[in-house]
């Protein structure tokens, strides 16, 4: 009689469709009114001899439906969650939706490209504050006080503070003497940001960015400067060939100075970078000042280095074609929409800075 049951139960068993039917036959085999448990109730009611055999068996009985249960219960949820997964499928190569309506700034991706490069050479980012003092903004980069080289950059001054003279910085170099004051040699960083120089027209804004750049070694020499900018230029507006020319000027914070060309032509006007005989000017870089080193506290009997600084805006607009500087800070959503950059197209060497 009871093989007849464990029969039928089992059949039950694997019989249920999902979980709550399962659980049906549970409450129906092992449950307070379950079949099972009304034999097990039954069992006080027979001699000792019987009520022994009879246990036993119904012990089994309970013991294998219970496995059977488990057995399928672990069945059905696996199923269960194979057609969750089968319904719920995400194809996970289908492309973003191209359409975002934000737009990373030109600048903003201009920098970042720049980042890319220079992190590729091994150079790692510094910041430093907009608001400087007078020593790490001029004193320091040896602009000494009366100095005319001061008169140059149209500093924004502000209120002293504790005696001492505050500005907005008039470029990123005080951002070497930081990285100097704070960090021993070998040294090799980029500091891109904002600058701020009092002059407003078709060429200069209030507000405009600089990166720089710094590397400060025992063996560091001018031939590392060159290959390091026309590395940085060629991988930037991507011309193989792009030559560079270096032009003896003067900075008060390097000797020897230079200024930096790029081969350029200019047609109709247009202008199209390459190996063309015509030239523009890019950027101001040099081997760092002894002054300098030793105003940083390295010395300059030991040490030495170059520095360069480039307007963001400057090579923004010739790389991407921007025709005017002032249209940069407009805040024209038009504009950005037209020149600006989407979200995921970060700029990176192994796939190309912009595509
Ligand atoms: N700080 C200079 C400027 O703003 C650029 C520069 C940086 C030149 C580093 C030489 C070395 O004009």
């Amino acid at each position: 009689m009871l093989d007849a049951l464990k029969d039928e139960l089992l059949s039950l068993v694997n019989a249920a469709a999902d979980l709550p039917a399962l659980d049906e036959v549970r409450v129906n085999a092992l449950g307070k009114k379950g079949r099972i448990t009304g034999f097990m109730k039954e069992l006080g009611g027979l001699s000792p001899d019987e009520r022994k055999e009879r246990g036993q068996a119904l012990n089994a009985l309970k013991d294998e439906i219970a496995a059977a249960l488990d057995a399928r219960k672990l069945d059905l949820a696996a199923a269960h969650m194979k057609a969750r997964l089968e319904a719920e499928r995400v194809d996970v190569t289908l492309p973003v939706r191209p359409e975002t309506e934000g737009r990373i700034h030109p600048i903003s991706q201009t920098m970042d490209e720049m980042i890319a490069i220079f992190a590729e050479m091994g150079f790692s980012v510094a910041e430093g504050p907009d608001v400087e003092d007078d020593f790490h903004n001029f004193t320091a980069l040896n602009f000494p006080v009366g100095h005319p080289a001061r008169d140059m950059h149209d500093t924004f001054y502000l209120p002293d503070a504790d005696d001492k003279k505050m500005l907005l910085r008039t470029h990123t170099s005080p951002v070497q003497v930081r990285t100097m004051l704070n960090n021993k040699p070998p040294i090799r960083i980029v500091a891109p940001g904002r600058t701020y120089r009092s002059d407003y027209d078709m060429t200069h804004t209030p507000m405009f960015h600089q990166i720089e750049g710094l590397v400060i070694d025992e063996a560091t020499n001018m031939g590392h400067l060159k290959g390091c900018l026309v590395e940085f230029c060629r991988a930037f507006f991507d011309v193989d060939d792009l030559p560079l020319r270096f032009r003896p000027s003067f900075f008060p914070f390097t000797e020897p100075s230079a200024e930096v060309d790029i081969g350029c032509l200019r047609k109709g006007g247009e202008l199209k970078l390459g190996n063309y005989g015509d030239w523009l000017e890019i950027l101001g870089c040099g081997m760092v000042h002894p002054n300098v080193l030793e105003a940083c506290g390295i010395d300059s009997t030991k040490y030495q280095g170059f520095a360069f600084g480039m307007g963001v805006e400057r090579v923004a607009m010739l790389k991407y074609g921007i025709p005017d500087l002032r249209t940069f800070f407009e805040a024209d959503l038009r504009w950005l929409k037209h020149y600006g950059f989407v979200p995921l197209d970060i700029p990176n060497i192994a796939h190309g800075l912009t595509r």
